[in-house]
């Protein structure tokens, strides 16, 4: 048997699990599963709700029958400081360990001690280059050592051991573009429960991310506002006509729109940004991963409204699969693209 890669994705709404196996340099599924998250789940610190997250993630395993103890999962992007630093000079690699410490207290708002820092290069011109054309440019990630110790806890608390941790955005985007060099500038979004992320992508590799606090909750909880209604019947409502603006006469349009529209000017700011600094690389189109991706006519809503191609993620294209599965997972497709890009990564 060889070897199964498993990856956990603990969402505050629900918790999904993927596991893979490589056969022949191609990766095969081997099975998947998601439960409802209990509240207040993940967002909690307490030892008693960790307990109960912890059998609960113990049921979706016994559920999708996967015994392996190893497993990669996901660290929310709300709690890493992601950022690119794009105005290095040259460096070597014993310079740029430190310019990054550096440059890293300008933006972690915590002390060094407190995170563990990981980087990637992501372009550094030949050495012998000088000037303006010398320069590094490097993808930083900074986990809170506190947070790490909370997902530390809760998997062991699950008899699970974590193999690596990584954030949502990079799982995100080794499912739905891989490290195909040639594949076009592509705004990635994650449209969570608690957050929307962002994620710019060229060439393989993370140019610019972002996360904002407005995702699928905010836009349940506007609805329950506009209409008075349960958070139970604003959430089948968001689902059923969601941007559709022939149904009930718009008015669940028109009760979302605010919401959606701060989104969008989020989508605005950050394509303006990355076209700011590479005016040669524009943006060719935008993803949708994320449960939210489901919404209706949220596709056609951000398309006419940033003028861009705009797909729903599916992070099972590369992954063979039985032929029984095939139509049962373009379903819920994008809800699993963090899960099957932890349990992509290798090593
Ligand atoms: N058909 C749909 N239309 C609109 N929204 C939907 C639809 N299906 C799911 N959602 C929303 O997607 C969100 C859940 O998505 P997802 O499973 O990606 O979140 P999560 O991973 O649990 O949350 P987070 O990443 O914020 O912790 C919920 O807010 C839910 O209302
Ligand atoms: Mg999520």
């Amino acid at each position: 048997m060889s070897k199964i890669s498993v990856g956990l994705d603990i969402g505050f709404s629900s918790i999904k699990v993927v596991a893979l196996t490589k056969v022949k340099e191609q990766f095969k599924l081997v099975s998947l599963g998601s439960i409802p998250s209990p509240q207040p789940g993940i967002v909690s610190d307490a030892d008693v709700d960790l307990e109960v997250l912890a059998n609960t993630i113990k049921k979706l395993f016994q559920a999708a029958g996967i015994e392996q103890k190893e497993v990669i999962a996901a660290l929310p992007e709300s709690k890493v400081f992601t950022r690119i630093i794009y105005d290095l000079p040259y460096l070597t690699d014993a310079e740029l360990s430190s310019a990054i410490r550096y440059a890293a207290e300008e933006f972690i708002p915590m002390p060094l001690s407190d995170v563990n820092l990981n980087w990637q290069i992501l372009f550094r011109s030949d050495g012998d280059k000088k000037g303006k054309d010398a320069k590094t440019v490097v993808l930083v990630i900074a986990s809170p050592k506190n947070v790490i110790t909370k997902y530390v806890k809760l998997l062991n608390l699950t008899g699970l051991h974590p193999k690596a941790l990584e954030t949502e955005i990079i799982a995100v985007t080794r499912s739905l573009v891989g490290s195909n060099p040639y594949s076009p500038s592509t705004l990635i979004t994650q449209l969570g429960a608690t957050t929307t992320d962002f994620a710019i992508v060229s060439k393989g590799l993370i140019w610019l991310t972002r996360s904002i606090s407005t995702g699928g909750m905010a836009l349940t909880r506007s609805l329950a506002q506009h209409f008075n209604f349960e958070i139970n019947q604003a959430e089948e409502y968001k689902k059923v006509y969601g941007l559709t603006e022939d149904q009930l006469e718009g008015k669940v349009f028109e009760a979302l729109k605010p919401t959606v529209d701060i989104i969008i000017s989020e989508y605005r700011r950050v394509i303006q940004a990355f076209e700011t600094k590479f005016p040669q690389n524009p943006i060719k189109r935008i993803v949708l991963s994320g449960g939210g991706a489901k919404m209706p006519g949220l596709v056609r809503y951000l398309a006419n409204n940033l003028g861009l191609e705009v797909q729903e993620a599916d992070p099972w294209y590369a992954i063979t699969k039985d032929k029984s599965l095939t139509s049962k997972l373009a379903q819920d497709a994008p809800t699993f693209s963090v899960a099957v890009g932890l349990a992509l990564r290798e090593g």
